[in-house]
């Protein structure tokens, strides 16, 4: 199976099991925004949950808030939302279709380095045991010249992008002879600017009603709010504030399922640091997001930093985790060093003071921020990307089996009578009731058990009790464990550990080394 075809299936699982659902189905969906269904938002908020507790819990120098949706427009000038949160647009006449002008070149780059790695396994079938790949990659003369001509596209295509040449940006186009995808011209419109954020009316007309935004990422929520967390929780530099929030984008190419959408979530958080030290905390906030995303065992060869070279201009340094998707290596996490650029514009813009002052060199300053800032849906969609399998059983059968790490799993376990009768339900259901108050639990009677089992494994849930005619006898239950299917039994009364051991949030948090 191809991994297209593969992310096709993972789709329509999610829509099957209930956890992702195109919104408004029913009167045919909304272009890039998605629901979240009764699975699907118990998963979400185990993420969240994962990442709130890593960041609170985990360091006695981060608090959370919730900020508005909504904020006073001049946020969004100082931000430089207003003016600069752009993307370079372009038509098709033929086809009338609608591109992301640098989406265009960076398919037509990855499809270079496809060409390159292509011509590097012929080489090394050629050559075999001989083969030396970076031999090859300075001398076969193909591998040269598409490698000349990729990284000619690119550095222009860099150059055009930081110069705000939108000009440029079509000629390169041109000049490396894209056509559109539908209609299979070269009939290019020119390019234009075209902004991402969302903007609506607050106030009835009469009262004179103005433009707001719907914010189009959390972090301005903190920035706003730096002054009243340091002030009355009394925090000392360096800390750290946490959101987690919805965040709107007027994203143009919607694409790949929940990867881009055009309302989403982000879980940010801001650490404000004494400027001079902030490289320092940069390189521990990428270490400690790597573990964060490490600890949930999808191999740590499905994870790498891609360091921007290209940097804003109130950035000293970013990079970027990426996850291998299906569809390739992509953003789930940003990690930058955003100077004090953001808290110096909202002093200039809002005419007040925001300051720290230091106790220890007796000075006041703005502080220097290290924003972590990572998608929601974007990790929903790794979990479930990595989880899914279909596997073939030694019985002859198959099964789709979501393997998720446990404390992310919707529901932790289902508690199954073998039969709906001499007494066995009003057993399963004593059980679902000492589990429930701790743990997400289902009580299934339905379908035979291997059916039963099926369901299960379809959703993720590590763990399937089943109450049996031995149960009444001596009180144990047989525990089928999802990955290995193997079963054991065990007393009932030692149900809540062996869960809480397994599929609590501690299991995940404990995989963490945060080092202070
Ligand atoms: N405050 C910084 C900021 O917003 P960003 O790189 O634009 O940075 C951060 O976004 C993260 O938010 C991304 O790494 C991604 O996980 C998520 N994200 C951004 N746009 C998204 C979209 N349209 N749909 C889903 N997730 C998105």
């Amino acid at each position: 199976m191809t991994q297209e075809e593969l992310f096709k299936k993972l789709i329509a699982h999610c829509k099957e099991y209930g956890f992702i659902f195109p919104s408004s189905e029913i009167y045919d969906g909304l272009s890039a925004v998605y629901d979240y269904g009764q699975m699907g938002v118990e998963l979400k908020n185990n993420i969240k949950r994962y990442w709130w507790d890593s960041m609170t819990k985990l360091h006695d120098n981060i608090v959370g808030i919730d900020a508005a949706i909504f904020m006073h427009p001049r946020v969004w000038e100082a931000s430089g939302h207003v003016g600069a949160f752009n993307d370079p647009l372009i038509d098709n006449k033929d086809s009338k279709k609608r591109y992301r002008a640098d989406v265009l070149l960076e398919d037509w780059l990855a499809k270079q380095d496809e060409k390159i790695e292509k011509e590097i396994e012929k080489g090394r079938k050629r050559f075999k045991e001989n083969f030396d790949e970076a031999q090859f990659r300075a001398t076969n003369p193909r591998v040269l010249e598409l490698q000349a001509r990729r990284d000619e596209i690119d550095a222009r295509m860099v150059k055009a992008l930081n110069e705000n040449d939108l000009e440029g940006l079509r000629q390169i186009i041109i000049d490396a002879e894209i056509v559109c995808p539908i209609s299979g011209t070269r009939n290019w419109t020119e390019v234009r600017q075209f902004n991402l954020m969302f903007d609506t009316k607050i106030g009835s007309v009469a009262e004179g009603a103005n433009t707001i935004y719907l914010r189009p990422e959390t972090a301005q929520g903190i920035f706003v709010n730096f002054l009243n967390v340091q002030k009355t929780g009394r925090m000392k530099l360096p800390f750290g504030i946490a959101q987690i929030g919805k965040a709107f984008r007027n994203e143009i190419v919607a694409r790949q399922f929940i990867f881009r959408m055009r309302e989403f979530e982000q879980m940010e958080m801001q650490f404000f640091v004494r400027p001079g030290e902030e490289l320092g905390w940069f390189a521990k906030w990428k270490e400690t997001r790597m573990n964060w995303h490490r600890a949930l065992g999808f191999g740590d060869d499905s994870y790498r930093f891609h360091d921007h070279e290209k940097l804003a201009h109130y950035a000293n340094a970013a990079t970027d985790i990426e996850y291998r998707f299906p569809f390739g290596f992509k953003e789930v996490e940003g990690i930058h060093s955003r100077t004090n650029f953001d808290l110096s514009r909202h002093e200039e813009f809002s005419g007040k003071k925001i300051r720290y002052f230091d106790p220890e060199t007796n000075e006041s300053y703005i502080p220097y921020v290290i924003e972590t800032s990572i998608g929601v849906d974007r990790m929903v969609l790794q979990v479930l990307s990595a989880g899914y399998k279909e596997e073939k059983l030694e019985n002859g059968e198959e099964r789709v089996v979501l393997a998720i790490p446990a404390p992310l799993a919707p529901v932790k376990a289902a508690i199954l009578p073998l039969v709906k009768k001499d007494g066995l339900p009003e057993v399963a259901h004593r059980i679902k009731d000492m589990l429930k108050y701790d743990f997400n639990v289902q009580y299934d009677e339905k379908d035979s058990i291997g059916k039963r089992y099926r369901r299960q494994d379809a959703i993720g849930t590590p763990f399937c009790i089943t109450v049996d005619h031995q149960t009444l006898e001596d009180n144990t239950v047989t525990v089928r464990e999802r990955d290995t299917m193997e079963q054991h039994r065990i007393a009932i009364d030692e149900l809540p550990a062996l869960v809480k051991s397994q599929a609590g949030m501690r299991a995940l948090l404990d995989k963490q080394s945060i080092t202070r």
